[in-house]
């Protein structure tokens, strides 16, 4: 697998997929975003604005990076669409006997398109009268061919077993489709035009943030030695501190727990010391004041904390500043540090980057 495929120079697959993310996303997005009416093209819907508008709510489903993605999808599905939108994995979703109504459009997600748990729930979405899209990024893989119709992510093949840029594409695909799904609906065209500008200003942000890999790789070296790590996020910051934490235990086995940023206080506040530093996802939006008095709650427990946001704040310790979009499409930003410090601190601590112990690419059995 790997072997047919070319590093570019790269030590590893891993830091080539995040370094390449500028021109993944511009791929994700190419074509797909009329400036004229402030709109999405997704040509693989293959859904009229009738049926478009007859769904009330999204059920989002897929295993790992891709559930995370998922969560950042449904939150863009209802700030943009206004309906109701949720994200759960494949596999719990197959096996509690859901309830598969009419008006549900459901979202599978999977970067290879062969996960078995997400396949095997499709097809009883489907068995049960579901419609069912796909984003995927594998052309004609299973769960392109089991879904009606999708998106496809152009992210052209990801190698490393961690997932990055399959990650972040998602996320796009999602922007796109909640725009679509709102310009049908209540998005006013203000809005279609401020998320269209927003997504044609994300390769550059992006690269950009490249740009800061030097500071992130001094980062995870300074808290690459703690024995685990808490990543904390609110609403839309969430999300990706979930995706943050999950790429620091695949790639350099340190223990990371992601938490609510207000759920701290109802339980893992006990854990917070010295030896257990906090990354928080803290972008500029209306939770800021909240999310700094969070902060403040770990600081006053002297835990040390690494912020990833959009300024820099003295109740961190140190501070990643990332250029700022649109609230909505920030957590595909914010997402990038992550990547690069989980990647850091797994190449400090003499890990197999590309091939992390105990897991597959991808899961094709149950
Ligand atoms: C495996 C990989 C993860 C990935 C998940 C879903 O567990 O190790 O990185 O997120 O499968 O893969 P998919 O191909 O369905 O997105």
């Amino acid at each position: 697998d790997a072997g047919h495929y070319d590093n570019g120079g790269y030590e590893h697959y891993l830091l080539k997929e995040i370094s390449e993310q500028p021109d993944t996303v511009a791929r994700t997005l190419r074509g797909r975003i009329d400036d004229r009416f402030h709109i999405a093209h997704l040509g693989g819907l293959d859904m009229d604005a009738r049926e478009t508008r007859s769904f009330r709510r999204v059920k989002i489903i897929g295993c790992g990076s891709a559930y995370y993605s998922g969560q950042i999808g449904a939150q863009l599905i209802e700030e943009l669409a206004r309906m109701p939108a949720d994200a759960e994995p494949a596999s719990e979703f197959r096996y509690r006997g859901p309830v598969v109504e009419p008006d549900t459009l459901y979202v599978a997600i999977s970067q290879s398109g062969e996960t078995y748990d997400t396949l095997a729930a499709v097809q009883e979405l489907k068995r049960k009268g579901g419609r069912v899209l796909g984003i995927v990024n594998t052309v004609g893989s299973a769960i392109a061919r089991e879904t009606d119709g999708g998106i496809y992510l152009h992210a052209g093949p990801e190698v490393s077993v961690a997932s990055t840029k399959a990650f972040t594409s998602t996320a796009v695909a999602f922007a796109l489709l909640a725009l679509h799904l709102g310009r049908v609906r209540d998005l006013s065209p203000a809005d279609g035009r401020r998320i269209c500008e927003g997504l044609r200003r994300l390769p550059e942000q992006i690269k950009e943030i490249l740009t800061l890999e030097e500071q992130i790789r001094e980062l995870a070296i300074k808290y690459a030695d703690a024995p685990g790590m808490m990543f904390v996020g609110r609403v839309r910051g969430y999300p990706v501190a979930r995706e943050g934490a999950q790429k620091l235990k695949e790639i350099s086995y340190v223990h990371a727990e992601a938490y609510p940023a207000s759920e701290l206080k109802h339980g893992p506040l006990a854990l917070i010391s010295p030896e257990l530093p906090t990354v928080a996802v803290v972008p500029d939006d209306e939770l800021l004041d909240k999310n700094l008095t969070t902060l403040g709650e770990i600081r006053a427990r002297h835990g040390r904390i690494l912020m990833v946001g959009h300024r820099t704040s003295e109740a961190a310790d140190d501070c990643v500043v990332v250029p700022k979009n649109e609230n909505e499409l920030d957590p595909i930003l914010l997402t990038i540090p992550l990547q690069l410090f989980a990647y850091h601190a797994a190449v400090a601590l003499g890990r197999d980057v590309d091939r992390p112990r105990n897991l597959a690419k991808s899961v094709t059995v149950e």
